[in-house]
């Protein structure tokens, strides 16, 4: 069913010293984020804004992949190159968000599943026949009171495999995201445990529907303490957790882990991919990040939605591409982070 070349792009992912670039906000999302920073959120404000992060000089020492939303995967650079073009010609892979969000899931208050596998077949070929050599899918766990319920984790492991599935049959790498929010004032231990359970879950899921574990990628959450928990961790007890967890429940055949940031502070996000990496003691994938927000942060801030604050927004970008590169090979100092070879 699956190629070896999905192998090869499963490898270039997570090629050492490089990560992904997740530039896939839906349209609601960018313009929250948008928002936030009293940018208006028009289709051309989103180009000139993501034409800015790919157009960046220097960027595929550090990017190895970018994931599209499908606004964005359809938008040309000004020269008129196609986006994913534009990124091809660096190096660097075009990948594609195909979920179409997480919704209400029936009978569950408060808990969500993830939609989209509806004409999925034919999505996946539109967007290989639009450049796309991989694609992402992500579902959203929450922790509280009675939840996650197994339904919960079910309902999302079922359609994250059936979503990859799909992927290799078309020839594209999955990206499987289940994502444990931080949201909330559970321990770390609480966000250990239920990340467990969900891993264990996904992959049971991934194997029932046939799915070749060599040909994927997992963006998982790192094991953190709820962002309300009085008790928070420090950057070592994160790094030995989560190395710790995904020992317990993601199979070795797995090439790589590519982190979302989820929330946390942008040097935060860096630190922990960084002490990771430090870790002695088995480590069967590359650790590695798709991080969205903490890539993103400081860019989007430095533009500001303004033509004459493109240069800062690349000179932002370019220097957080740099930090988690270096987080890839344990390289991440306090020198580098402000600004010092
Ligand atoms: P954050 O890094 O902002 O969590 O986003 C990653 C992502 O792609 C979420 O789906």
């Amino acid at each position: 069913m699956t190629t070896p070349e999905l192998g090869l792009t499963a490898e270039a992912l997570v090629a050492p010293g490089k990560g992904i670039l997740a530039a896939d906000e839906s349209a609601p999302t960018i313009e929250k984020r948008f928002r936030a920073l009293g940018i208006e959120s028009t289709e051309e404000k989103r180009r000139v804004y993501r034409q800015m992060l790919f157009t960046t000089a220097g960027i595929e020492e550090f990017i190895s992949g970018v994931i599209l939303f499908d606004e964005t995967i359809r938008q040309k650079a000004d020269d008129g190159t196609a986006f994913p073009e534009v990124l091809s010609r660096q190096g660097i892979i075009p990948g594609i968000k195909v979920d179409k969000g997480a919704k209400p899931l029936a009978g569950a208050p408060g808990e969500k599943v993830t939609e989209g596998l509806d004409g999925l077949r034919e999505r996946l070929a539109e967007y290989k026949g639009l450049g796309a050599r991989f694609a992402k899918w992500r579902a959203v766990i929450t922790i509280g009171g009675g939840m996650p319920s197994a339904y919960c984790l079910d309902a999302n492991a079922h359609a994250l495999a059936r979503y990859a599935a799909l992927c290799q049959e078309a020839g594209l790498v999955p990206i499987v995201e289940p994502e444990v929010l931080m949201d909330g004032d559970h321990t770390i231990e609480r966000c250990f445990d239920v990340t467990e359970v969900v891993l264990q879950s996904v992959f049971r899921a991934l194997r029932d529907q046939r799915v070749t574990l060599e040909h994927l990628l997992l963006k998982p959450n790192m094991v953190l303490p709820g962002t309300d928990c009085p008790r928070q961790a420090s950057v070592a007890e994160v790094a030995e957790a989560t190395v710790r967890c995904l020992l317990r429940a993601v199979p070795a055949a797995v090439p790589g882990v590519v982190f979302l940031s989820g929330g946390q502070a942008e040097e935060d996000a860096t630190a922990h991919l960084n002490a990771m990496n430090t870790l002695t003691g088995p480590r069967p994938w590359q650790l590695s990040f798709s991080y969205a927000r903490a890539l993103q942060g400081p860019a989007m801030k430095a533009w500001g939605g303004e033509a004459r604050n493109i240069a800062a927004g690349q000179k932002a970008f370019y220097h957080r591409a740099r930090c988690n590169g270096a987080a890839r090979y344990a390289r991440y100092t306090p020198e580098l982070e402000r600004g010092r070879p």
